[in-house]
């Protein structure tokens, strides 16, 4: 493929490294600029691919809980206060609406009821004449905080200055109404640094902090579900293209990588003891690897950092003898002798933003949980390591690797709850392997991940997921100072889930409007599917003070509803590209330097919106930071 690069002259200088003035957790690979400002023109659509949202327009109320513009704003996150609505409601919908013009890089925001993070996204850089977007997401999973007086604490951290002077327009609006009855937790206690009674944000940092809290639970419980929000940032935002900890100072010491491996699992401790993991499936943020890709699609999940979730009822006999617990959550890496073995750390790269929550649903008071203790089978992952190297003259030429990570876990014991005495189970099967390759002397990467497993509850859950991302990008250092970026990825989501734990299923909060008739409760289960792919290309010229880019991304995404059980226990290496079930929506966009250029969208197969555009004229800028922030591929 040929890029035809249309120059555009930059504003003010952006050559200097800005890696000083960003904070250690929210620094990110780099920013985009806009097209040359026309005010005529309306902001451009910045859009998240994802399935509709359930609203209601009857019987409803609205609370406006957010109007505040994140300027310079890092360590100064919006506080507010949140009182219930005088109305009756069982669900409840976010609208986040966002709008910003200048340059900024991508930001990470958390969201607090007190000391619970209730959500997580990430913000779209600007153009010069300014993006919109705006996230709809189904809240309904945290009825039990809405019932109550929270503060909020909105904390999205965004640094200003001549040169980065894009801020943050933001409205966050609260629709609350009655649909379908979900199975909300009663009870929602945070695993979290708990700052906000002096009104700051209350995630840790890890591994600077240990991520834990001692916890007393009411003794009533009949079930527990563990959930964890983490994403990596810094010299972890990137993971999935980290290379084994004896690889780093393979291209000598000037191009020092980051390391522990492309693997990571997040691992829930209670008490100290391993209870379950999960495996993060790889966000990408609209800065990241070239960020032509992702404008105005942004990656999967960008806007919405999902959490995974792990079922702790197996340790309720424990959990419920009226003493406190600890809950801890670590991010692990692997660590290796440089001769293919590795072994899981407690630790990692600097660093991972991490809060937790415990999900509980309790049976009527004075009633006591009891049981047996819970049985482990636990056994270490089985790791496979490979290395090698290509050199000419005494220099590395290229550098081959490998992880391949397969873990299994039961976890079962006998409850006793007001409705009976039950075996209660948690299972996970996982499997994973990145093949990497560095070539050309570590400047073209390419990465193939495989993440894939099944979680199964005895709590009638299951969830099989599969996240394939290849990306392959190449930086040329040119004469003058002039150097490129060019990439290109693919990558996926696909998740089949049949009943819910703490979040509730895409079916539950899907908005049926379009298919009369048809209901969740037609189905059993969910799948979702998820693709990208693309590719983006960046040319810097320091010397003019000036950039170009261009990119090109496709993404089809489709939820279908799941009639047969049988359907959902297969293998996790099975394909999903197969339909399963019945199709309730589907959307195909491509979009192409700034401008989507297709965008179809239909409901069971019947189209109710579709668009083909005319290219608009290709006027992408871009800011930068070094090479090798951008890519991840170590410290400067
Ligand atoms: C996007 O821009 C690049 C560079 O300006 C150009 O080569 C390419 O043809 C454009 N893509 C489309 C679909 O117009
Ligand atoms: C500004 O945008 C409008 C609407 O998109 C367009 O018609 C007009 O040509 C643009 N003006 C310039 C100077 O680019
Ligand atoms: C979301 O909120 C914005 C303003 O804050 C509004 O313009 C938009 O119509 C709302 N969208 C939906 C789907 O409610
Ligand atoms: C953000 O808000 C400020 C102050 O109200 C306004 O001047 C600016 O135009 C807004 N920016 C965008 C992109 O809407
Ligand atoms: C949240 O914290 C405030 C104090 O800032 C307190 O008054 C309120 O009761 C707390 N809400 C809950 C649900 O604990
Ligand atoms: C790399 O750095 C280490 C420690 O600073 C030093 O011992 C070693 O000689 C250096 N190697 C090269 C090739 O510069
Ligand atoms: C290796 O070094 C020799 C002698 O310096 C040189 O002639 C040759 O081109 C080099 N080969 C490579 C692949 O760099
Ligand atoms: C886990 O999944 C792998 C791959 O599908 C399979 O070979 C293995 O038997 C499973 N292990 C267990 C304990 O279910
Ligand atoms: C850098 O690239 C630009 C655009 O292609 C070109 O005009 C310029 O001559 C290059 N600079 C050097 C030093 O090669
Ligand atoms: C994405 O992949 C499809 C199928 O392989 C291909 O036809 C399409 O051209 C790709 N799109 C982009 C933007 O790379």
């Amino acid at each position: 493929m040929s890029f035809f690069l249309i120059l555009m002259l930059l504003p003010h200088a952006i050559i200097a490294s800005l890696a000083a003035q960003q904070p250690a957790s929210r620094a990110r690979g780099f920013a985009l600029n806009g097209r040359a400002p026309n005010a005529s023109s309306a902001l451009l659509d910045v859009i998240q691919v994802t399935a509709p949202v359930l609203k209601n327009p009857k019987s409803r109320c609205e609370q406006t809980l957010m109007v505040h513009t994140f300027g310079w704003s890092y360590g100064m996150p919006f506080l507010g206060d949140y009182s219930p609505p005088n109305c009756d409601f069982n669900r409840v919908t976010f609208n986040f609406t966002v709008t910003s013009a200048g340059r900024q890089y991508d930001r990470l925001a958390l969201m607090f009821f007190n000391d619970t993070e209730i959500w997580r996204t990430s913000t779209a850089e600007p153009t010069q004449g300014g993006i919109v977007w705006t996230y709809i997401k189904d809240m309904s999973h945290y009825l039990a905080l809405f019932k109550n007086p929270q503060k909020i604490i909105f904390d999205l951290g965004n640094l200003v200055d001549d040169t980065y002077t894009g801020s943050f327009n933001t409205t966050l609006t609260a629709t609350f109404f009655i649909a379908d009855d979900t199975d909300p937790a009663d009870v929602i206690i945070p695993v979290s640094s708990g700052k906000s009674s002096s009104n700051n944000p209350s995630a840790f940092v890890v591994p600077d902090q240990k991520a834990i809290s001692t916890l007393l639970l009411p003794q009533n419980v009949k079930k527990a579900v563990f959930s964890i929000s983490a994403c990596g940032q810094g010299a972890e935002e990137f993971w999935w293209s980290n290379v084994l900890t004896s690889d780093t100072n393979v291209f000598g010491n000037q191009t020092t990588l980051y390391g522990y491996s492309p693997f990571r699992e997040l691992q829930l401790y209670i008490d100290g003891g391993l209870a379950g993991v999960a495996w993060p499936f790889p966000i990408i943020f609209t800065g990241g690897v070239v960020p032509g890709f992702w404008r105005p699609v942004v990656g999967i999940d960008a806007f919405d950092l999902r959490e995974d979730e792990i079922d702790i009822s197996p340790f309720l006999p424990v959990l419920c003898d009226g003493k406190e617990h600890t809950f801890e959550i670590r991010v692990a890496g692997i660590a290796d002798d440089g001769e293919g073995h590795g072994t899981l750390t407690e630790t990692v790269g600097s660093n991972w933003i991490v809060t937790g929550k415990v999900f509980l649903w309790l049976d009527p008071s004075g009633e006591i949980t009891t049981g047996s203790v819970p049985k482990l089978e636990l056994p270490e992952p089985s790791l496979a390591l490979l290395s090698s190297r290509k050199s000419s003259n005494g220099t590395v030429s290229s550098l081959d690797y490998s992880v391949k990570a397969m873990r299994s876990l039961l976890i079962s014991s006998t409850v006793k709850t007001s409705s009976g005495t039950q075996v209660v189970t948690w299972r996970q099967n996982l499997t994973f392997s990145n093949d990497g390759t560095f070539t050309n002397g570590g400047n073209d990467q390419v990465n193939r991940q495989a993440t894939s497993g099944i979680d199964l509850s005895s709590d009638q859950y299951s969830k099989a997921f599969s996240y394939p991302l290849s990306v392959f990008s190449t930086y040329e250092v040119l004469a003058g100072g002039n150097y490129t970026i060019k990439g290109e990825m693919t990558r996926g989501k696909n998740v089949r889930k049949i009943g819910d734990l703490a979040f509730p299923s895409e079916l539950e909060t899907f908005d049926f409007s379009h298919r009369p008739g048809q209901h969740a409760s037609s189905f059993t289960g969910a799948a979702s599917k998820d693709w990208q792919n693309g590719t983006a290309t960046y040319l810097a010229v320091p010397a003019q003070k000036r950039s170009y880019g261009s990119g090109r991304t496709e993404q089809y995404y489709s939820l279908s509803g799941i009639g047969d059980a049988v359907a959902m226990v297969q293998s996790p290496d099975e394909e999903f590209s197969n339909h399963v079930g019945k199709e309730l929506y589907h959307r195909h966009v491509v979009a192409s330097n700034d401008s989507i250029i297709l965008d179809e969208e239909d409901f069971d197969g019947r189209p109710v919106y579709s668009r083909h555009a005319a290219q608009q004229p290709a006027k992408q800028i871009f800011a930068r930071l070094g090479i090798k922030a951008m890519l991840g591929r170590g410290p400067l």
